[in-house]
């Protein structure tokens, strides 16, 4: 790994070491099951499309690793219907959100620890399920990443990934916002989001750019679908900039240009 990317996931890592993923909607004491709730809630709330692409009770007894834990909701789901579950994450607040949030419940996992997705501490062909929502478009090397999932799966096993997507009503509203709004017409949508989108360095991809990595990899592509997601609505937002989003929407052709872009595949 070069220096610049040796600092730029150092970044990454104080980033959402701060501040675990989806812990601000909640003002109730910190590792409480209020707390815990408060997040679950919200999320699938805001996002009920995670139930349906994840399918959490599909895989009892079957072993699955989530890559990029965040506050372990989607964990906990995992871990609920059954599978042998197996987390990492890069920062160590959100490993401890996870151990509160297992032991608070009495639930059992089959491992987790901090770690680095462009590295992942497991074997070839380990893994029936490898998960990860919103995760590798953060670190520098995202093919990497994505190349470990593939080398950890069994030959048959499946992935479920989602990545942002560039040409998406949430990113072309968020360059409107920092770049043309601010007179950066030389700008780009994936300026945008590199340096103001969550960590820096964010990326984002677009449907066909995600066809044409999974063609080049030892995997089947089943399904790469976006979804219109609650960002992509500005649903916290006034009824004016919600209609300029639905217009928006339809200008860009409509589902495809959601923000969250999901694929699955299955390893050869
Ligand atoms: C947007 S949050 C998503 C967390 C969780 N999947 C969710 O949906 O709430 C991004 C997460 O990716 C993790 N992450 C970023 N770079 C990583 C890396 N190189 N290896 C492992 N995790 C990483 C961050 O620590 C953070 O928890």
């Amino acid at each position: 790994m070069s220096a610049n990317s040796d600092e730029l996931k150092q970044q990454v890592q104080d980033y959402w070491n701060k501040e675990t993923c989806g812990t601000w909607v909640t003002d109730s004491t910190k590792f409480t099951k209020e707390y815990f709730e408060d997040i679950e809630k919200d999320r699938y709330e805001k996002q009920p499309e995670i139930l349906e692409f994840a399918e959490f009770d599909k895989f009892a007894g079957q072993k699955l690793l989530e890559v990029g834990v965040g506050a372990g909701t989607d964990f906990v789901q995992w871990v609920r219907g059954g599978a042998k579950a197996y987390g990492i994450d890069l920062t160590e607040e959100a490993i401890r959100h996870l151990d509160y949030r297992l032991e608070l419940y009495g639930l059992k996992a089959e491992g987790f620890k901090v770690a680095d997705c462009e590295n992942l501490p497991f074997e070839d062909n380990t893994f029936d399920i490898v998960y990860s929502w919103g995760v590798i478009h953060h670190t520098p090397n995202t093919l990497k990443a994505l190349d470990e999932i593939i080398r950890v799966l069994k030959p048959g096993g499946k992935a479920k990934i989602m990545i942002y997507n560039r040409k998406s009503v949430l990113a072309y509203l968020f360059w409107v916002k920092h770049a043309l709004l601010k007179g950066k017409f030389n700008k780009s949508v994936a300026w945008a989001l590199w340096n103001h989108m969550e960590s820096i360095g964010t990326k984002a991809y677009t449907i066909d750019e995600v066809k044409e990595i999974l063609s080049q990899r030892p995997v089947k592509e089943s399904n790469v679908k976006a979804y219109i997601s609650y960002y992509d609505k500005l649903e916290r937002f006034s009824p004016i900039m919600q209609f300029v989003a639905k217009i928006t929407k339809v200008l860009m052709g409509g589902e495809k240009a959601g923000w969250e872009l999901t694929f699955q595949f299955t390893k050869k």
